[in-house]
């Protein structure tokens, strides 16, 4: 979400209900030997403001997973998430006289904090997440989509080099286990397999006419043996596990210096193939980036929920406790 103008009415009725909280506060300080503690009638009040504002903010997982389907629009309850949630940390500390007291009560500040601060990163991250992911990312799919579109490319990529194969090539054969794995994933055909790379000639063709389709049939398979090391030893292990930034195709640069290479080895009619495999191998070097900005953009939720959970969890323990003894 876009930190914008439609936040400022969030922003103002946050920054006045701190401001009362604060005055109250303030007041209550001046008018006592000591600031108002977290078991008086103010501190009591801003415990459970506090905790309001804490539990508003948890109920955004409920809302995601729409069992407040009917409780006004998503936008509207992530505005309020971020200003609210701000907003549970200073009237906590209004709470506690800023004071962090014994174990639990440090705890629970402690995992208020660190929830508060992750959840800024992370709104500072997905503010800037439109320019980020279109600059990174131009030819972007849908996180979920990424595996099956990377399986797909797997199929597409041994089917343009299978063209070229008779059906009997060891190497294909070996890639075929892959292949049948992965067409159970994207319901593809298996791709088809042509007769071989022999050049026919009539059985009654002269001696110079059946020398050069030998000399053709040699250099075709001499340019298959080169496009299968490269297919095998290179594109399909990438296409595999094009998340690695180890293989040489996981770069731009020496990817082009790469295919630029088996260009020179291979028979000009594998170069359609090989332009498919540069272009394959392009993709996947996007749909690698689009994983680990995806990671970036949503790893801090890793913290920010299961620290959620304890710090509800250690609240009830804290209002049980320094309600009843
Ligand atoms: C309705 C909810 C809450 C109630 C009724 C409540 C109640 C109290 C009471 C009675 C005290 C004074 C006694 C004591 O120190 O144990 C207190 C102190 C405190 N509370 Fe809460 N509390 C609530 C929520 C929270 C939350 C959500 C946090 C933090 C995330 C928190 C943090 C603290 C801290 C840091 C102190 C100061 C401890 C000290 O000075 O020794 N409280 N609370
Ligand atoms: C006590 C305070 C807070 C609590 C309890 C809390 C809790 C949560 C929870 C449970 C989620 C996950 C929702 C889901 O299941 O998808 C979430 C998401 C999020 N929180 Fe918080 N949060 C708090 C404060 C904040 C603050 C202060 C910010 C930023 C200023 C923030 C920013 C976010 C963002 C950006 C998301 C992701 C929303 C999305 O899915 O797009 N949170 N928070």
């Amino acid at each position: 979400m876009r930190i914008d103008a439609t936040h400022r009415g969030w922003a103002v009725a946050s920054l006045v209900i701190l401001a009362v909280c604060t005055l109250a506060y303030v007041a209550a300080d001046s008018s006592a030997p000591g600031p108002p503690q977290g078991d008086s009638w103010l501190g009591l009040a801003l415990g459970a403001l506090g905790t309001a504002f804490i539990a508003f903010a948890a109920l955004l997982g409920a809302r995601r997973r729409a069992l407040l389907l009917r409780l006004g629009p998503m936008s509207a309850w992530l505005r309020g998430h971020l200003w609210l949630g701000l907003l549970s940390l200073p009237v906590i500390l209004l709470h506690g006289a800023f004071q962090f007291g014994g174990t639990l009560t440090t705890v629970l500040m402690c995992l208020l904090i660190a929830i508060v601060v992750s959840g800024v990163y992370g709104a500072i991250l997905q503010h800037a997440m439109p320019r980020l992911i279109t600059t990174a990312v131009p030819q972007e799919t849908t996180y979920e989509q990424i595996e099956r579109r990377l399986a797909e490319m797997r199929v597409q990529a041994l089917a343009v080099v299978a063209e070229h194969c008779p059906p009997d090539t060891p190497e294909i054969a070996q890639f075929k286990q892959e292949l049948s794995e992965t067409l159970r994933l994207t319901g593809e055909e298996q791709p088809e397999f042509r007769k071989g790379p022999a050049v026919k000639v009539a059985a009654d063709a002269d001696e110079a006419a059946k020398a050069a389709a030998a000399e053709q049939t040699a250099a075709i398979e001499k340019g298959l043996a080169a496009l299968l090391r490269f297919y095998g030893g290179q594109v399909a292990p990438f296409l595999r596990n094009c998340r690695s930034r180890r293989p040489a195709l996981a770069s731009a640069v020496r990817a082009s210096i790469a295919f630029d290479a088996v260009r020179t080895d291979i028979h000009p009619g594998m170069e359609p193939a090989l332009r498919t495999l540069e272009e394959l191998c392009g993709e996947a070097r996007q749909k690698a980036r689009q994983i680990r900005l995806h990671r970036v953009l949503h790893g801090w939720l890793l913290l920010h929920i299961p620290l959620t959970t304890a710090l509800l969890v250690l609240t009830a323990v804290h209002m049980v406790m320094a309600l009843y003894y």
